[in-house]
């Protein structure tokens, strides 16, 4: 079997919550800890990512290392996995260039993150913003990643990665590189803001009621779960009376994702009860698993410096494999190499 290159990023704006947890994070613990010898992950914080939207400078870096912070609270190794920040492997942007020139613009006009962010004010929004999927692209390209674990959001940017690889191996006659995977998980592929059932949970949602932080105390979970939007029928006897109640769903899966159990078995629990009775049930599951994540991540923001010494030692391992992969990006384009 070919090793696996596991390849996965996080923007660090706001709070790590329950959606980046179950959607993906989960999986990059999971995947981690799967690695056979010969396999590789990277796992980086997408602070280039951040910028095409206007940050302030100071947040910026303390987000940066909360972030670090809180994916190794998850279970991110740094011994085991290549944990980094983006800006500091040059290579990520450089690599952007030339796949900047391979992608097409017509690929980019159909992102729908693009538009959704962009909203009314496309003209206003940053050229950053805009081409962004083509930096996403170099981030699993550098790396020539096979897998990429993400939740359901991003998996149109990892098709355009994927068309993007295509083109490149395609226009000049090379192997380079191989075509990313998404891996997303079944049971919690996209878990949605608990005001609003249709949309999805969001650092940017300017509600802090809409989501679940991972450093939210059991009071605020317990508090956000009970004020989460529901509808006034009881809970279905099965998953399939689920469908078209959106805030419902939601909840059950959640529950179901946290405890390994499935839908079904869930709905069968609370058949024609309330959720009166279902939300401080679910409060508690969401406490006991997020419990031992915010102790550790207390600890660790208590050493800030041995944060960035761990980002900084993962950098310079991540910039091995990513100077290799330029090389051979360049000598294939036709720069000139030493
Ligand atoms: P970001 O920072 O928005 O989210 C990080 C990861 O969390 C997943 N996610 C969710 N999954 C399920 N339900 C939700 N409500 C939810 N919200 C977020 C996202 O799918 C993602 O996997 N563009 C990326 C960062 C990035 C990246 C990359 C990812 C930059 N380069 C290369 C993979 C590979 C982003 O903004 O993720």
């Amino acid at each position: 079997m070919t090793s696996q290159r596991i390849v996965s990023g996080i923007q660090p704006t706001g709070q790590l919550h329950l959606g980046n947890y179950l959607g993906a994070l989960r999986n990059w613990v999971r995947m981690q800890q799967a690695l056979a010898p010969g396999d590789q992950a990277f796992y980086f914080i997408a602070d280039l990512h951040a910028i095409t939207v206007f940050q302030d400078p100071a947040t910026l870096r303390q987000a940066t290392r909360e972030m670090a912070a809180a994916l190794i609270a998850s279970g991110i190794d740094p011994a085991r996995a290549t944990l980094f920040s983006h800006s500091q492997v040059p290579e990520h942007a450089e690599l952007a260039w030339v796949l900047g020139c391979v992608a097409r613009v017509g690929w980019l006009n159909r992102m729908t993150q693009f538009k959704e962010k962009s909203g009314k004010d496309r003209e206003g929004a940053s050229v950053g913003l805009y081409t962004y999927p083509v930096l996403q692209a170099a981030d699993v390209l550098l790396y020539k990643a096979t897998h990429v674990p993400v939740g359901e959001d991003q998996k149109q940017h990892l098709e355009l990665a994927r068309d993007i690889a295509i083109k490149f191996n395609t226009d000049y006659g090379v192997e380079i590189f191989p075509l990313p995977e998404p891996t997303i998980p079944p049971t919690a592929p996209r878990v949605r803001s608990l005001r609003d059932g249709t949309q999805k949970m969001s650092k940017s949602d300017p509600s802090e009621q809409s989501r679940i932080n991972l450093t939210d105390t059991p009071d605020q979970i317990l508090a956000k779960l009970r004020k989460a939007r529901t509808d006034p029928e009881p809970l279905p006897a099965s998953e399939a009376g689920l469908a078209g109640r959106p805030e419902a769903e939601n909840l059950v899966r959640i529950f179901a994702a946290l405890t390994g159990r499935s839908a079904n078995d869930i709905c069968a629990e609370f058949a024609g009860r309330g959720f009166a009775d279902f939300k401080p049930a679910l409060a508690e599951v969401v406490i006991a698993a997020l419990a031992p994540v915010s102790a550790r991540l207390r600890d660790l923001l208590a050493h800030p410096d041995e944060i960035d010494r761990l980002l900084a030692e993962g950098a310079a391992r991540a910039r091995e494999t990513a100077a290799r992969t330029l090389a051979e990006v360049h000598r294939a384009v036709g720069f000139l190499c030493p």
